[in-house]
């Protein structure tokens, strides 16, 4: 095999994992539930090439910095586990705005997942995909299921998916807020938050509550208890984030302005409910049936530079080999 090519979708959590249990393994200290959505896609190509050093290009941009550190070591992990041999040249094109707080890393790391495992002359179990994704990005382990997953926290982790992507009632609407690339990413911040924010406590106890109360929520699709969980474990991980040291402060006056409005939509019967991950972005869960009214609405927030409307989006795949 000389290259593959590999596609999944970035995905949203409607429960968030913010904090790791142990740092070997990227284990998370939260368990997680999220929706993934089949308009935030990520398209990789794996290459094999001669050489030893392996090239990567994002949206056709070479890479360097931190990334570049993260996605070299992410391969030399494969290659220690004698899955892959040889260098690569990885190219990845992102449908939605990188690193700005849309999971890219989860969509980004869970298709070069699965061009490597294709790679591989090693038959990869289940678990051992999840396990490498989640090395990549925690969040990248529930996109290798798509539709519904569940990831659940601490030494044995797992992903479940909890429904998939044609039996999922609900979508989502993305109100993009002036998306520069973060200063602080995810894996760091999170660091921080462990460290020194003095609700980094409850954060975790409110996390392992919600976990219980939305898998029951989710069960029986009900919207109404699913959004209210989500919109308060949402509120929870940012007074988490705000105090961290430095604070974490990813929002901008137009995801507040976004808050209020959700709020306002539902008073007037539209039934949405609002998530914000490390960006300032909103992303609105919603019946497929109101889609259309939340967008048309959320156009119109001040400061809201577009609006993006997903459906749930299905497993991460290989499109072709060669
Ligand atoms: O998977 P990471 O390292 O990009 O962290 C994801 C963190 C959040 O997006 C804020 C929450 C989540 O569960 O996706």
């Amino acid at each position: 095999m000389t290259r593959v090519i590999a596609r999944a979708c970035a995905n949203i959590a409607l429960l968030k994992y913010w904090g790791k249990f142990s740092r070997s393994g990227n284990l998370p200290a939260t368990p997680s539930i999220s929706l993934c959505l089949d308009k935030l896609s990520t398209t990789t190509t794996v290459s094999s090439i001669p050489g030893n050093e392996d090239l990567f290009h994002i949206n056709g941009k070479k890479i360097s910095g931190e990334s570049l550190d993260r996605l070299r070591d992410f391969l030399d992990l494969w290659r220690r586990k004698r899955l892959v041999s040889g260098a690569f040249r990885v190219d990845s094109v992102n449908r939605f705005p990188t690193a700005s707080g849309l999971a890219s890393s989860s969509s980004g790391y869970a298709a070069l997942c699965l061009a490597l495992a294709a790679h591989s002359r090693k038959r990869l179990k289940f678990n051992e995909l999840v396990t490498l994704a989640r090395i990549g990005s925690g969040s990248a382990a529930r996109s290798i299921v798509g539709g519904m997953a569940a990831m659940t926290a601490g030494k044995g982790s797992r992903v479940l998916g909890l429904a998939s992507a044609a039996d999922i009632p609900w979508g989502m609407v993305i109100a993009l807020v002036n998306a520069r690339p973060k200063t602080i990413s995810s894996r760091e911040g999170m660091k921080l938050s462990a460290i020194s924010s003095s609700y980094y406590r409850n954060w975790l106890l409110c996390g392992r509550r919600q976990f219980k109360e939305m898998l029951a929520a989710i069960r029986i699709f009900d919207l109404t208890k699913t959004g209210e969980i989500m919109e308060g474990n949402t509120l929870a991980m940012h007074a988490c984030m705000l105090t961290t040291a430095p604070p974490l402060i990813y929002w901008e006056p137009a995801t507040i302005n976004l808050i209020k409005a959700c709020r306002e939509w539902r008073r007037g019967n539209l039934e949405t409910y609002f998530t914000i991950d490390a960006g300032p972005h909103v992303a609105f869960l919603a019946r497929l049936s109101d889609l259309e009214s939340v967008k048309a609405r959320a156009k119109k927030i001040e400061g809201v530079t577009g609006v993006i409307s997903c459906k749930a989006g299905g497993p991460a795949e290989v499109i072709s080999c060669s």
